[in-house]
């Protein structure tokens, strides 16, 4: 998989998970959580160096320089405390910033306290947000006031007339840590921080620091910018969906009529409740892939998992059947506790369900389609013995649409899967890998945990 680390700077994460784990108390450790969940992507010291962070991109934040990019405090503020806590709930889509909403809130409130513990003069004082005041109604008038505003403000320059992130400056333009920075594209509705008109106002008003982007809280007036909402919002794809995560977390597989098959065009999966949970990716694309739709059975001996997922025909001339890209993968977590999402730690390993397109249509190699693995950190995957092979399953391509099947005995033996029963529930996370036909490379998009419950 894509997050290597070399085994003995992850003996050193190991010893640091330890020491901590050793320090934990009842109420919350922030250093504790940030060390199992965060430090991977930021770094022990919050300057953004992780062992994961070579392989994402934008690069994880560097905590110490104080600069933030969601806030509701005017540009060259801190964020208040409650946009700390909304992003480390929700993360960055767009970004490979997952939030940990399975946390609790008291566990997030200490999250909170850690990074901003890692800030370098920190000014005094607590950070005010700005009053946004009654949001005025859409209407053809505002979108044609928000249009002319888009062209005097020359906003097409960076974001591109259409707003696919394409105009003529996007090629060049860096943040302040030198790196390039990519345009928002805002056709995919995709927004770092929160697609709703109000997230839009404020990152109006309070630009985003530390990048290109800035605020326009002196340029434009209030209805001005509340116009330029109206405007941008219309530029979104009416084809894109919306994946919005269930709000209690919880993924339920219901009880199936009859015995489950690994077809993934098997009837018994209509029936099932259609859960769309919001991936992010781990990279820049044109196009990401921003949700997956997951569906849970169980028959009361084995239960199933479908995703589905928006792709280009599979079907690529020229290309090895060893070289197709799309695969999707389940992260199960063996002790049951959610681990740090870049597959568990060595005290937490991950068990991981893997479906690749090229082993499947690799017929060849008489090897299944999905293989039965594990993972103890952002290192290496490894295959479980033949005799411990115990998940099947099977992907089917139609009209733009990847469906995978994941079966597997409620009941396992193996100590290195993950334990399942009827009436429990236990943290499941997803990665899909796609390519665009214009695209050399695959891109790996993640969720973060969810609660898959077997229904009694
Ligand atoms: C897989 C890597 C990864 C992990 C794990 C991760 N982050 Fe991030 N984080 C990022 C990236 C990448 C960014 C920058 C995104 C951007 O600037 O567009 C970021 C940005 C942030 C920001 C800046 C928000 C802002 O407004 O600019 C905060 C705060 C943050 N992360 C907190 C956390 C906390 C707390 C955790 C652990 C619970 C965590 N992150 C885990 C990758 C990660
Ligand atoms: C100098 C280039 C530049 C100009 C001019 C510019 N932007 Fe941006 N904008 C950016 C960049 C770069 C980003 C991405 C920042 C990031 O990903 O951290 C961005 C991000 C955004 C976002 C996404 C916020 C989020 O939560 O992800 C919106 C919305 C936006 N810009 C709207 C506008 C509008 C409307 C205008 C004109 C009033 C404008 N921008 C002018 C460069 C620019």
């Amino acid at each position: 998989m894509e997050l290597h680390m070399p085994p003995p700077r992850r003996l050193a994460l190991a010893a640091a998970l330890f020491a901590f784990s050793i320090l934990a108390a009842a109420a919350p450790d922030g250093k504790q959580l940030y060390a199992t969940h965060c430090a991977a992507c930021h770094g022990d010291d919050g300057n953004g160096d992780g062992l994961a962070a070579a392989y994402v991109t934008p690069k994880p934040r560097d905590f110490t320089k104080g600069l933030f990019k969601i806030r509701s405090t005017p540009s060259g503020e801190m964020p208040t405390d409650e946009d700390l806590f909304q992003i480390i709930t929700h993360g960055m889509p767009g970004s490979a910033m997952t939030g940990v909403p399975f946390l609790s809130g008291e566990e997030r409130r200490a999250l909170v306290a850690a990074v901003k513990d890692f800030i370098k003069n920190k000014p005094a004082g607590t950070p005010k947000p700005i009053a946004v005041g009654p949001e005025p109604p859409a209407s053809p008038a505002t979108l044609a006031e928000g249009k002319q505003i888009y062209a005097l403000m020359q906003c097409a320059k960076c974001h591109g007339e259409g707003g696919k992130g394409d105009g003529p400056s996007a090629k060049d333009l860096r943040d302040s840590a030198g790196d390039p920075i990519k345009v928002r594209d805002f056709t995919n509705g995709v927004y770092l921080g929160g697609p709703a008109d109000r997230d839009l106002y404020l990152r109006f008003t309070t630009g985003l620091d530390g990048t290109p982007m800035p605020s326009y809280a002196d340029s434009l007036t209030d209805a001005q910018r509340w116009a330029l909402v109206h405007y941008v919002q219309s530029l979104r794809s009416p084809r894109r969906e919306e994946f919005v995560a269930p709000a209690d977390g919880q993924l339920r597989a219901a009880r199936a009529d009859g015995p489950l098959t690994t077809d993934p065009a098997a009837k018994a999966w209509d029936k099932a409740a259609d859960f769309r949970v919001p991936l992010t990716a781990l990279w820049p694309s044109p196009h990401p892939l921003v949700g997956v739709h997951v569906r849970a059975l169980h028959d009361g001996n084995k239960f199933a998992l479908r995703l589905e997922w928006e792709a280009d025909s599979p079907v690529r001339p020229g290309v090895k059947p060893e070289d197709l890209a799309d695969a999707a993968a389940l992260q199960f977590s063996v002790k049951g506790t959610a681990p740090f999402i870049g597959m568990g730690d060595e005290k937490n390993p991950a068990n991981i369900w893997f479906w690749k397109l090229a082993r499947q249509a690799d017929t060849t190699a008489k090897k299944p389609a999905v293989s039965d693995m594990n993972a103890t950190g952002a290192g290496p995957v490894e295959d479980q013995p033949p005799a411990q092979q115990n998940v099947t399953g099977r992907g089917g391509w139609s009209g733009g649409k990847w469906r995978v099947v994941f079966l597997r005995d409620v009941q396992s033996k193996d100590a290195n899967d993950v334990p399942f029963a009827a009436g429990a529930s236990a943290p499941v996370a997803f990665a899909v890998w796609t390519r665009a036909p214009d695209e050399k490379d695959a891109l790996k998009s993640i969720s973060t945990w969810y609660r898959l419950a077997l229904e009694k």
